[in-house]
């Protein structure tokens, strides 16, 4: 499929989509703590998106070809799980970190947003991670503007993770998204400036740079979904989903607690 160039009202319902997912994770906030399960926070939040704000969980009985459907509502990926992590009967314990990347529908349209939590107290380690993975996302995001390439925003990153020492995960990508959860272009988190496709304002796609303290590689766990680093290295993410606007970009994932961008 080619890229899409969304239209002023698809734009619209794109912001729509985009605030209400940032406001579930706005909103589990305050739950993320020690003693907590994986499987609540999934829960709370289904009961948020499905009774209060009348979305669509997207990750729930998704199936992209050759994955068996996704069980729960949002991801839940702790520690050395990179991404995809299942809510379950886990409890977080003081000094875990949390991905929780939570896909929302809402009138036909996908908002795609993650942030990382503190169970507790992290370790200065981990707090470093999590900080130069926010200031990663950053990176790729002052990339974009009209006439920008694909590549920029992926050298901008890879170049920021590596010069604190960090490894940029490869198998996983960010990627276009409107009335599909997942569509062209795929959004590299590492490559050469200049390279890739070229953007165009109404553009919408995500940035959601997976960083690892250790080696990038990765495997997949037997339940089909979750990924884990390869060396059992700490991993963190960020994402949110962007519009190449007429004179540069828009945060579409966007809502009141959503944090500040780093100075
Ligand atoms: N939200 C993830 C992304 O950013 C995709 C999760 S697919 C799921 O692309 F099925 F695991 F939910
Ligand atoms: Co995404
Ligand atoms: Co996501």
């Amino acid at each position: 499929m080619p890229v899409q160039v969304k239209s002023a009202e698809e734009i619209d319902s794109m912001r729509i989509a985009g605030r209400l997912a940032a406001e579930v994770l706005d909103y589990i906030a305050p739950r993320v703590r020690p003693g907590v399960s994986t499987g609540t926070l999934n829960d709370l939040c289904h009961a948020y998106m499905v009774g209060e704000q009348g979305t669509v969980p997207a990750p729930l009985d998704y199936a992209p070809p050759g994955y068996k459907p996704y069980p729960k509502s949002i991801c839940t990926s702790v520690n050395h799980q990179v991404c995809h992590g299942i809510p379950g009967d886990r409890i977080l314990r003081a000094g875990d970190i949390v991905n929780i990347d939570v896909t929302v529908i809402k009138d036909g349209f996908h908002g795609d947003s993650s942030r990382m939590y503190y169970a507790g107290e992290p370790s200065i380690q981990a707090r470093r991670l999590v900080d130069v993975t926010y200031e990663c996302m950053w990176h790729g995001i002052r990339e974009v503007r009209p006439g920008a390439h694909l590549g920029d925003i992926g050298a901008s990153i890879q170049a920021h993770a590596e010069r604190h020492g960090f490894s940029v995960v490869r198998e996983f990508c960010g990627h276009g998204i409107g009335r599909r959860f997942h569509e062209d272009p795929q959004v590299l988190h590492y490559g050469k400036r200049g390279a890739g496709l070229r953007l165009e304002p109404g553009m919408t796609f995500t940035i959601e740079p997976m960083i690892n303290a250790g080696k990038a590689a990765i495997r997949e766990l037997a339940d089909g979904w979750t990924i884990v680093t390869k060396d059992h290295s700490l991993s963190a993410q960020w994402e949110h989903t962007v519009l190449v606007s007429a004179n540069g970009v828009e945060i579409l994932t966007r809502s009141a607690g959503t944090p500040s961008p780093p100075s």
